[in-house]
């Protein structure tokens, strides 16, 4: 078996491990949303590398059906990379919508044309000819009038990922995707940094309420999750790993989803059993493999401000107080210096946000064989 964890590519949804409490409640939500037509949002935040698009990738493919029996939710999935205005937004939603209906306009067309049955499937009508939408239209304007006519859809599940490329003006629109267009239940899940929450809640707080009850945060996996996580792939395969070597693993990459999957993949051993000293032995070469990534994230930090870096969040919060950090042993010097290096951002009174992911900190502690006291 070729080596099956890659930390530089989401986590393919039969390989996707932990995170049981966010999914619980995306499939609530999803639920809720089909028998009480009950449109909603779900918001997921986080550091880089902590697995925002791979919880996005698992959930739309637990929701699609199956080949046999797609399902009755159509699914809209885009992954924004530019500044995304609200018309753009209009534009590539409509995109995607013809897109799949057309896509199982096609699959039902084939499971005819083989004889299979197709009762209960539902067929996705866009109720309108596309030629009779005014092309001249407003985006907006074209959405709504596909969402007003479409047919056979029990619910719209519309997944944004990478959601801080919205503009103020389409970030507002999400309030009216949700809430006042569709007929037909819309489940709005949306991905954004970690600092996109307190953006949302601080500056757009009527788009917030969209997603209060349903923010998550995520973050570092327990050791549990990352037994789950590395033991997933090896169903029925001669590979195995020792526990305590999973345990050391945990230890020394923080739990950091990318940090594992750069170990994971370095002390890989096809159909061996991989034990702690393998796992040891190969922490150089998973920093090698991580390096690519995080190398040019705090290139002038020194040994000593990676070490204040490292105590930091060591206290797990992405806010912290200055006495906080004093009583970690960081004086007031050295937290300037990671306010100049931007790893800190002074907030108001006395506290700060930590701005880069503290999965650098374990990086860099790695990479420089620092050890903290
Ligand atoms: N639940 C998970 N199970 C297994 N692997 C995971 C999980 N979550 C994340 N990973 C791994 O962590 C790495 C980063 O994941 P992913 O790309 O989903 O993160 P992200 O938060 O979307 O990152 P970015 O900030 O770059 O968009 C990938 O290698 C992925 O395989
Ligand atoms: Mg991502």
């Amino acid at each position: 078996m070729p080596n099956p964890y890659d930390p530089q590519t989401p986590a393919r949804p039969e390989y996707f491990g932990g995170r049981e409490p966010v999914l619980k409640r995306l499939r609530e939500r999803i639920e809720m949303a089909k028998e009480h037509k009950k449109s909603g949002g779900v918001l997921i935040y986080g550091h880089r590398g902590v697995g925002k698009t791979s919880l996005i990738n698992k959930i739309i493919s637990e929701m699609a059906g199956t080949e046999e029996k797609p399902s009755d939710i159509l699914i809209i999935n885009r992954r924004l990379g530019r500044t995304t205005n609200d018309q753009e937004l209009y534009r590539i939603l409509c995109e995607e919508l013809i897109l799949q209906v057309n896509k199982r306009k096609n699959i039902v067309e084939k499971m005819k044309s083989m004889a299979k049955n197709i009762n209960g499937i539902s067929l996705f009508n866009i109720g309108v000819e596309r030629s009779n939408v005014e092309p001249n239209r407003s985006s907006y304007h074209i959405w709504r009038t596909y969402i007003e006519n479409l047919k056979d859809v029990k619910l719209i599940l519309i997944a944004i990922d990478d959601a801080d490329w919205l503009s103020i003006e389409a970030i507002g629109e999400l309030k009216t995707i949700v809430e006042e267009i569709s007929t037909i239940p819309i489940l709005l899940t949306i991905s954004g940094f970690i600092d996109f929450e307190e953006k949302l809640v601080d500056k757009y707080s009527p788009v917030a309420r969209i997603f209060s009850g349903a923010s998550f945060n995520i973050g570092r996996f327990s050791l549990e999750e990352t037994k789950e996580v590395i033991c997933k792939p090896l169903v029925n395969e001669k590979t195995k790993w020792e526990d305590e070597a999973i345990t050391i693993l945990h230890k020394v990459t923080g739990g950091y989803p990318y940090l594992v999957q750069c170990l994971a993949s370095a002390s890989y051993s096809d159909g061996n059993t991989i034990n702690i000293s393998r796992v040891k032995e190969n922490i150089k070469q998973a920093v090698k493999i991580g390096q690519s990534w995080l190398d040019h994230e705090i290139p002038d930090a020194s040994d000593q401000d990676v070490i204040s870096f490292a105590k930091i969040t060591n206290l797990n919060k992405d806010i912290v107080q200055s006495i906080e950090i004093s009583k970690v042993g960081v004086s007031p010097p050295y937290v300037g210096r990671l306010v100049k290096l931007r790893i800190l951002k002074k907030l108001r009174r006395g506290r700060y946000s930590i701005e880069k992911s503290p999965m650098i900190a374990t990086f860099e502690l790695l990479k420089r064989e620092l050890t903290i006291t």
